[in-house]
């Protein structure tokens, strides 16, 4: 039995919980989750919550780690300490595994992030497996689920971008602070990461050419508008809102829906889809890390 503390109990922490203790409770045991607000209501059992995430990580009754808070500080000090114990971490979080990207290569303790690209779809596991066999020469994709929701509805039901935005958040599709999802900061971090592992150099994401869905002009009846993150070895790699042809691979991507197209020299080109947002979704990825870290 593996006994796991989670730092977050948000959209992605309790859909974790919910999981693991309906499919995998004689595999793994939730024993602390970490919060920030005690009194949130929240579909976690009040026995495991605490505000205190560096005793959750010191506690030695846990041996892995699950990070899905979000951002920088505290995910990144408690995921170093982690690693000065030698617990293995799983994260969710985009932000810190592009920003940190050689950093977390350099920890003593395995970190997997299958969740943090495209949620529920096992993008991180075949680009790692096509760049020891390949040499990937573009990668292309709709990364963000947020921003692809609210232009499949602003497309299809006229619905203005602040309506949009509220409901994707409502439904927890959208980062803690959704400028990250509507200004392409979030589509940059899953790009850096993909062009890191196929290249073993993440793009610095701070200089990304970098557009979001703001500023969108009106779009004409029928025209398709999706925001496309892609990289290739002579033009870099960058973020920004792009009118797509009916035949593009990434234009039949509705809602949260993800896609990613990968081409490689002996591959050639794939292209892998699938729910790029949601609780459910994205613990259905921590879950497949876990149990690669811990198989039965
Ligand atoms: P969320 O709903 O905002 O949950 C974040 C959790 O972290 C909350 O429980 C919050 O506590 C806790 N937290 C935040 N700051 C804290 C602090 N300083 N101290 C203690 N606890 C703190 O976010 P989420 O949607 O679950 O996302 C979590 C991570 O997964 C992010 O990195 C996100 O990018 C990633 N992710 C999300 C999705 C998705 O569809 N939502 C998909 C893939 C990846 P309170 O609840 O008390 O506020
Ligand atoms: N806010 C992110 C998105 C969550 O909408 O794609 C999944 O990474």
């Amino acid at each position: 039995m593996t006994r796991l503390g989670i730092l977050g109990g948000g959209t992605v922490g309790t859909a974790l919980v919910r999981l693991i203790q309906d499919n995998l409770y004689d595999r793994f045991r939730v024993v602390q989750v970490g919060v920030q607000d005690l009194a949130k209501p929240r579909d976690i059992h009040e026995s495991l919550l605490t505000t205190d995430l560096a005793g959750i990580v010191d506690n030695p009754g846990v041996d892995a780690i699950v990070e899905v808070i979000g951002g920088m500080d505290p995910a990144w000090p408690l995921i170093q300490r982690a690693a000065e114990l030698g617990k293995p971490v799983v994260t969710a979080n985009k932000e810190l595994v592009a920003r940190k990207f050689d950093s977390l290569y350099e920890l003593d303790i395995p970190v997997l992030f299958e969740a943090a690209v495209c949620a529920g779809v096992p993008v991180i596991q075949v680009i790692e497996t096509l760049a020891q066999t390949n040499e990937i020469t573009r990668i292309r994709g709709v990364l963000n689920g947020t921003t692809n929701y609210m232009l499949t509805r602003m497309r299809q039901e006229g619905i203005g971008f602040s309506e949009c935005l509220a409901d994707a958040q409502r439904l927890g599709y959208a980062e803690a602070d959704p400028s990250s999802d509507v200004d392409g900061w979030d589509s940059a971090y899953k790009l850096a990461i993909l062009v890191g592992l196929a290249t073993e150099e993440a793009p610095d994401v701070n200089t990304m050419d970098r557009v979001g869905i703001r500023d969108l002009p009106e779009l004409k009846p029928g025209e398709i508008v999706r925001l496309v993150a892609e990289w290739t070895f002579h033009d870099g790699a960058r973020v920004s809102p792009q009118v797509l042809g009916s035949d593009d691979p990434l234009a039949s991507l509705e809602g949260t829906r993800n896609g990613v197209v990968i081409e490689g020299d002996y591959c050639g080109s794939l292209m892998l889809s699938g729910p790029g947002a949601g609780g459910k979704e994205t613990a259905s990825a921590i879950v497949g890390d876990l149990v690669q870290l811990f198989p039965a």
